[in-house]
């Protein structure tokens, strides 16, 4: 396995809608391995193909125990590594939580999001079968956030075009000095 390089904004990979998966092969697992281990690294509970580079329609997440309380006491590291192929949420509920989310291709930027709390996705999983997952929680905040990364949407889409244009500046300096 390997690690990948994460690509951040203005990368205009980020801002593409990626195609779907058409075969679920040696080479999608080796890359999703390598995707989970480079979300690991960063570290990040989720990471999304185009991140990677790759503008097809495939994410990985780990929401761990599925609770977002980093001061949990009895808190252990538990892996709940799960690869999304193809993935699309079919459902929402109504009920809404909020959460403060940061995305490893936007650094620094932290932006509190409401989305459902409930969803089901439906996807293929890594030796090609359809699945359904019902998710709430944590983890359906993550999935939702991953897969808003497929279709070119990003954290700062939720703010107003104000202060997303202050951050793209921002980004496209540090770039410039990279
Ligand atoms: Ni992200």
């Amino acid at each position: 396995m390997s690690l990948l390089p994460i690509i951040t904004l203005p990368d205009p990979v980020l801002r593409q809608k990626s195609t779907l998966i058409e075969r679920v092969d040696d080479e999608l697992r080796r890359t999703l391995d390598d995707m989970l281990e480079t979300m690991y690294d960063a570290p990040g509970v989720g990471l999304a193909a185009n991140q990677v580079n790759i503008a097809k329609r495939f994410i990985v997440v780990d929401a761990g125990n599925g609770r977002d309380d980093e001061d949990d006491d009895d808190q252990e590291e538990v892996r709940n590594p799960l690869c999304l192929i193809n993935p699309e949420i079919v459902s929402r509920g109504d009920a809404l939580r909020s959460y403060e989310e940061g995305c490893l291709s936007l650094p620094d930027v932290r932006v509190e999001i409401e989305r459902p709390d409930t969803i089901t996705v439906r996807y293929l999983d890594r030796d090609g079968a359809q699945q359904e997952l019902n998710a709430e929680g944590f983890l359906a905040t993550v999935i939702q956030h991953e897969v808003d990364h497929l279709d070119g949407k990003l954290i700062i889409d939720f703010l107003s075009s104000l202060r997303r244009d202050m951050i793209v500046r921002r980004l496209k300096k540090l770039a410039r000095l990279a």
